[in-house]
């Protein structure tokens, strides 16, 4: 028998002495900044009955729970989340309590994590929550709070990006199309996937609410984003522009606040709408490639718990932020004693992860066709870390999937990688350009002549996208059986270990080669660019250029 007795589970790990003294440090000062501005602690259990977060199964899917069951058979989760716990707490323990009510929490959630990708299952956290108080004031007051505590715990410049998801709300509420495809709509603008996006909303719905959906991801920045959305937002009936009105007043009074230069908004910024009713906001530090602070207004949740009260609040990555002063060069820790100087880290470089394999000759064509000198990558042996000279841009080169991991964990800002792998690995990044190259298809095929979808009993499946084919065949409603194959699939029928593949297809001579042919096609596929998202906040300027160098390479080949 196997004794897991030496080791911690996947997602946890011992937390030692330099870690827990800053550990402590950061808790310390962020509460020395939340009761100066009379917050008070309060805790909750580690773990709940697991009714008080199913009612927001939406934003906490019952996957990413750790659930157990109490004496009595009933069943309890580690808390994921500090915000719901203490709503139900305000609606039953401070019942009757005068508002507004300041609280503040520094407690360890749980989320389980998809295997191996090097995220945390258990997150030291610290927030505040302002309940019973709404408008501007209220938001004002949270915002300003989330600004002095990443000013005071991040060792460099840090992004606090501010968006409304009623406007959003109000948007999708509008628009004519099947919940399905609101679904869909909804996914590509918080993933900022422009080429997508552009494709659901095209052809019959050419109206005003299309319009304003297709624009709202590439709506962020300053002050200019905001004039932007005016200009497309004007016109717009309901009450789009007083939620405009609302933003534009926060941002104004943020802006002049000490670090008011690092606040920005994003109109695309709508991962949660269903949880959050109005402003909604995100901070990033430059040493971690997720956002560290996330928050906003809920005015609804209460309604779970019978009360009516509207809230704002936010939670901080303890962390996430004790890493980032850790890495951080000792007189930039020193310096976060105090409060860190906004231009910490100068101007800074991206560092861009391409394909290789198939798709590098397409990318490096076109990079040179953007006029990058790409003459250390044609000549780059057994090189794998590479810059291009005259930038401040360096090359990666990694396999498909490592691009996602490197471009996920931030160590990477961009990468160029297929749809196939997008499809098939998932993850949180933005999905920006479609570069049209690296074109081909998923599809299901078998042995020629085969009736594959007659008889009875389940199929075999050979595939190296075992995701991608059980979301498609549990989309038909059809059992079947997946083998993950590593490489020339087509081997599997072949050798009678699958009925049929289902893999991309470029120019079909494979299948042809192996008596296989396409007995139905899935989707297209073609290379795409990834970003980060935190460096699509902290690096926005250089990425922009990089993106439009690499689309005017592309319409130049467009042409040709
Ligand atoms: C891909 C794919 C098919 C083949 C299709 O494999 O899995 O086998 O290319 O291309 P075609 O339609 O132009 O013939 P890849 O060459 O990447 O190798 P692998 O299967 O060993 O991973």
């Amino acid at each position: 028998m196997i004794r897991y007795d030496r080791i911690t589970p996947e997602g946890t790990r011992d937390i030692l002495f330099d870690e827990c003294e800053a550990q402590n440090g950061i808790i310390n000062r962020l509460r020395g900044i939340f009761e100066e501005k009379q917050y008070r602690e309060v805790m909750t259990p580690g773990f709940e009955f697991y009714d008080v977060f199913s009612s927001n199964a939406a934003y906490y899917p019952q996957e990413s729970m750790y659930k157990l069951a109490d004496n009595r058979g009933r069943l309890l989760t580690l808390r994921p989340d500090s915000t719901i716990p203490i709503a139900r707490m305000t609606a039953t323990k401070l019942k009757g309590h005068a508002l507004p009510l300041r609280v503040y929490y520094a407690q360890r959630v749980f989320r389980q994590q998809p295997e191996l990708r090097g995220r945390r299952s258990e997150i030291m956290q610290m927030g505040i929550e302002l309940i019973g108080a709404s408008g501007f004031e209220a938001d004002v007051e949270v915002l300003t709070a989330a600004v002095d505590a990443l000013a005071a715990c991040s060792a460099s410049h840090f992004r606090i990006e501010l968006g409304h998801v009623g406007i959003f709300n109000k948007l999708i509420a509008d628009l004519e199309a099947e919940p399905a495809e609101k679904e869909r709509i909804h996914r590509y603008i918080a993933s900022k996937n422009y080429a997508a996006l552009g494709d659901v909303l095209e052809g019959a719905r050419q109206d005003k609410t299309a319009e304003i959906l297709k624009e709202l991801p590439r709506l962020f920045g300053g002050a200019e984003a905001l004039e932007e959305a005016r200009r497309l937002f004007s016109g717009y009936g309901g009450d789009l522009p007083v939620m405009l009105e609302h933003l534009e007043r926060i941002y104004r009074v943020l802006a002049r606040l000490d670090f008011g230069d690092q606040i920005m908004v994003d109109f695309g910024l709508v991962n949660q709408a269903e949880y959050y009713s109005s402003l909604v906001f995100k901070g990033y530090v430059a040493s971690s490639g997720d956002a560290v602070l996330s928050g906003g207004r809920y005015d609804g949740l209460f309604r779970d718990f019978g009360e009516n009260l509207p809230a704002t609040g936010f939670a901080l990555n303890v962390d996430a932020l004790t890493a980032g002063l850790l890495q951080a060069e000792p007189e930039a820790r020193g310096a976060a004693d105090g409060t860190v100087s906004a231009a910490a880290d100068g101007a800074p470089g991206l560092r861009i992860a391409l394909t290789k394999g198939r798709l590098e000759k397409d990318l490096v064509g076109m990079m040179e066709a953007a006029g990058y000198d790409v003459s250390l990558l044609r000549d780059k042996g057994r090189k794998l870390l590479l810059p291009i000279p005259g930038t401040k841009l360096q090359v990666v080169l990694a396999k498909a999937a490592d691009v996602i991991t490197y471009v996920e964990h931030g160590v990477c800002d961009v990468g160029v990688v297929g749809k196939d792998t997008i499809a098939e690995q998932g993850g949180v990044y933005y999905e920006i350009m479609d570069l049209g190259v690296g074109l081909c298809r998923f599809a299901l095929a078998a042995p020629m002549g085969q009736d594959f979808y007659g008889g009875f009993g389940a199929r075999r499946i050979a595939t190296k996208y075992p995701g991608v084919a059980a979301a498609w065949f549990e989309s038909k409603g059809m059992d079947v059986q997946i083998i993950k194959i590593e490489g020339s699939v087509e081997l599997a029928p072949l050798l009678s270990l699958a009925d049929g593949i289902v893999d991309i297809v470029e120019t079909g001579s494979t299948l042809r080669e192996n008596g296989l042919e396409i007995i139905e096609e899935i989707r297209p596929v073609s290379a795409r660019m990834i970003v980060n998202v935190a460096a699509m906040k902290l690096k926005k300027a250089e990425i922009d250029a990089f993106a439009a160098a690499l689309q005017t390479a592309r319409e130049g080949a467009d042409e040709a």
